[in-house]
């Protein structure tokens, strides 16, 4: 009897040992090496019959004589997911989409490959075809050449392919792939790596864009591998709050383009809608003014979004007073907190503050923290602000207003969407715009609160 080739992988970096060990030497993690089966025959080909790449050699070619008119990307008819690629999907490039279980992955990627003018083979080893007929009828109805398989065996779908000659496949989902050159189970580290590495062959000999769907773990990270992240060309990240309708898609690894985009799509009853335009969805259109909101302007990629910032000071009723975000970071409004109390006199050290980013997503972006101060402060005061104001500038520790990137753009969309005022810092440049929005500037947190509560 041939006898069983094992290997040890970490399952969280992917790097193998030839013998177990309690910790990882490449991440340092504890405990995440196990042992796999691992068979390898002589090759390993996205083809089974021929080994293409053993007959063929490339030359090294000067850098002047390589042809660099820039191949034409597979439009998508998805006009966020054009952007959030950079523009398409560029001929054999291997995209992986994470996201938590249930955000809508297959709904994105099937929606997509019904749109597209292209023969498409989306095989799936999660669902039958039944079933994923039925989500395709929730979709849409027109999809010419859109092909269905249900198998988890790369070798098959191989065969399937070369039959077929789709010009794009799409994989739901890498971990349920098996490839017969690796005994080990489905969704181990090799497993991935295997399909993996085959898909990729697949994609550069013939230039057909795959799409791989790929789970995401607790932590975030999409399950088994990062070394998945590092051998395809472009990672996108779907997330978003399952319980909000909002979902972002955001690349989080792009050879083709830039990662500062973000594609932003309503879960409907019929699939996934683009919002083209997402400040409004994200500005509840209450008609009574509450106290505790406002409106900041900022920037996701090159995108202006307006945004609404919700803030709930309470006086704390125990001891330790508690401080909750959502979408926004825990530790900078702590900051932005001692900030209020040390150079504007607020005492919040008693209070508890409550802080949410309608719409549930997350922003990183600075500028949003003066909208953050002019939340927290007309709840303490229980004020509400003028609902047609709204804030672009970060707050530095010495409670200085400070300017931001872009504010031309973000002065634009605030104007766009009908607000009368716009608070920036007061050392922003900006060119002379015969805008008609109020442009008020403000140098320090002092200053803010005089204007807003004075
Ligand atoms: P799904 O694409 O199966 O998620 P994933 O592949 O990321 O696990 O999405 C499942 C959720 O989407 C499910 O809760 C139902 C919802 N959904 C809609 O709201 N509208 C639709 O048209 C479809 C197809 C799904
Ligand atoms: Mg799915």
């Amino acid at each position: 009897m041939a006898k069983v080739k094992t290997a040890f992988f970490c399952q969280n970096c992917g790097t193998q040992f030839a013998k177990w060990q309690g910790q990882c030497t490449a991440c340092k993690e504890w405990n995440t090496i196990t042992e796999e089966l691992i068979e390898k025959p002589e090759k390993v080909s996205w083809k089974t019959s021929e080994s293409p790449s053993a007959n063929r050699r490339t030359k090294p070619l000067k850098i002047n004589e390589i042809d660099a008119t820039t191949e034409a990307r597979l439009d998508t008819k998805n006009k966020e997911f054009n952007r959030v690629l950079g523009g398409g999907i560029v001929p054999g490039s291997l995209i992986l989409l994470g996201g938590e279980p249930g955000i809508g992955k297959s709904t994105l990627l099937l929606q997509i490959a019904l749109q597209m003018p292209y023969k498409l083979l989306y095989v799936s080893g999660e669902e039958s075809q039944k079933q994923i007929k039925m989500r395709a009828e929730r979709i849409t109805t027109t999809a010419e050449n859109c092909y269905i398989l249900t198998e988890t065996k790369t070798q098959n779908i191989f065969r399937q392919i070369e039959e077929l000659q789709p010009e794009m496949v799409v994989i739901d989902s890498i971990q349920t792939l098996h490839s017969d050159y690796i005994e080990s189970s489905a969704g181990s580290i090799s497993q991935i790596k295997e399909c993996t590495t085959e898909l990729i062959k697949y994609a550069k000999e013939t230039a057909t864009p795959v799409l791989i769907i790929g789970h995401i773990t607790k932590d975030g990270n999409i399950a088994g591998p990062k070394i998945l992240e590092h051998m395809v060309d472009t990672v996108l990240q779907f997330e978003g709050d399952r319980n909000h309708v909002y979902r972002i898609l955001r690349a989080h690894k792009n050879r083709f383009g830039s990662t500062h985009e973000i594609g932003i799509y309503e879960m409907l009853s019929d699939g996934l809608r683009e919002v083209a335009n997402p400040s409004e969805i994200l500005i509840s259109k209450n008609e009574e003014i509450l106290s505790g909101t406002a409106i900041a302007a900022t920037l996701e990629g090159i995108r202006p979004l307006l945004i609404e910032i919700q803030a709930l000071v309470s006086t704390a009723v125990y001891g330790t007073p508690q401080r909750t975000t959502t979408g926004y970071n825990a530790k900078r409004l702590n900051m932005i907190l001692a900030v209020l109390e040390k150079r504007a006199g607020f005492r919040l050290g008693a209070k508890d503050v409550f802080l949410n980013i309608t719409g549930g997503i997350t922003v990183d972006d600075p500028a949003i923290d003066l909208a953050v101060v002019a939340a927290i402060l007309s709840s303490n005061e229980d004020i509400p602000l003028p609902k047609d104001i709204c804030f672009a500038a970060e707050v530095g520790l010495a409670g200085e207003v400070r300017p931001v990137a872009r504010v031309e753009q973000r002065i634009l969309e605030a104007e766009k969407l009908g607000f009368a005022t716009i608070m920036i810092s007061k050392y922003c440049k900006i060119p002379k715009m015969n805008s008609g929005i109020q442009i008020q500037k403000v140098a320090g947190i002092e200053e803010v609160v005089a204007h807003l509560f004075g």
